[in-house]
C-alpha cells in the first residue's frame, strides 16, 4: 500500500527541544547557564517524558504543559538552579516557541506539494501545539494538529495512535510515522504503522519488543520514504 499520511511526533522531531535552554544560556541575564545548558535541557526532557510515561500507566492523567513545568522544577532543582524563578519563567516561556529543525519547512512543503496527509501527533496540549506550530511558520504545511488530550493519556498507549485513524480514515498500512524518539517509532511499528526513527544524536536502538522500521538521521528523507 503506497503512502497516503505523513505523521510527525513534535517535540524532539518537528521542533528542537534542546533550543530552550541553548537560548537562555546565551542571554546575559542567564548567564548561569553557560555551562549547565545541556544537563538541563537532558534532565528536563527525561523528567518530561518519564513523568509522562508514569502518568499514563498510573491513569493519573493530566495535561503535557503540566509535566512540562514538573519535569523543569525538578531539573532546575537538580542542577541547582531552583531559586531562580526568573530562569524558570524564561525557559518556559522560550518552550512555547521552540525552533523547529531547519530542514522541517521545505521537507513539509515537498509532502504537500505531492498530495500527501500530514499532521503533528503529540503529547503536547493543544495550546502547545498551536503555539509552536505558529512560532515556526507551519501552519499552511499541516492538515492536523493532534494531541493526546482528546483521549487523556501519553504515548505510547494505543488510543493516541488511533487518533491518525479516527482523523485521516486511512488504515494503519497507509501511514508513515516519524519521531525522534526511539520508543515513539518502536511502539508505533508494534502498532502496525511504517515508521521511520530520526536518530540525530547516534543513540541505541531501544530494546524493546519492536523496532522502527526505517531509521535516519534528519528529516530530509521523508518525502522519498514516503514516496513523495
Ligand atoms: C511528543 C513528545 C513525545 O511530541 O515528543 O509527543
Amino acid at each position: 500500500m503506497p503512502i497516503t499520511t505523513c505523521v510527525f511526533d513534535a517535540y524532539g522531531t518537528l521542533f528542537d527541544v534542546a533550543a530552550a535552554a541553548r537560548q537562555a544560556a546565551s542571554e546575559p541575564e542567564f548567564a548561569a547557564l553557560k555551562d549547565s545548558w545541556p544537563q538541563v535541557a537532558e534532565h528536563w526532557r527525561q523528567k518530561q517524558l518519564g513523568y509522562s510515561w508514569l502518568r499514563a500507566v498510573t491513569g493519573a492523567h493530566t495535561d503535557f504543559w503540566e509535566v512540562t513545568q514538573n519535569a523543569l522544577d525538578w531539573a532546575l532543582e537538580k542542577t541547582s538552579h531552583d531559586g531562580n524563578p526568573a530562569l524558570r519563567a524564561r525557559l518556559l516561556a522560550l518552550y512555547w516557541e521552540l525552533q523547529a529543525f531547519p530542514e522541517v519547512p521545505a521537507m513539509l512543503r515537498t509532502l504537500k506539494d505531492a498530495g500527501l496527509n500530514t499532521a503533528i501527533l503529540s503529547n503536547g496540549s493543544p495550546q502547545m501545539l498551536d503555539g509552536a506550530v505558529k512560532s515556526a511558520g507551519i501552519g499552511d504545511v499541516l492538515d492536523a494538529l493532534l494531541s493526546v488530550e482528546s483521549v487523556g493519556v501519553f504515548k505510547p498507549d494505543a488510543k493516541v495512535y488511533d487518533l491518525v485513524g479516527q482523523h485521516f480514515g486511512c488504515a494503519k498500512a497507509d501511514v508513515l510515522f516519524v519521531s525522534s524518539n526511539g520508543w515513539d517509532a518502536a511502539a508505533a511499528t508494534g502498532y502496525g504503522f511504517e515508521t521511520a526513527w530520526v536518530n540525530r544524536s547516534a543513540e541505541p536502538v531501544d530494546r524493546l519488543p519492536w523496532t522502527p522500521v526505517h531509521t535516519l538521521k534528519e528529516l530530509t528523507e521523508i518525502p522519498q520514504l514516503a514516496g513523495a
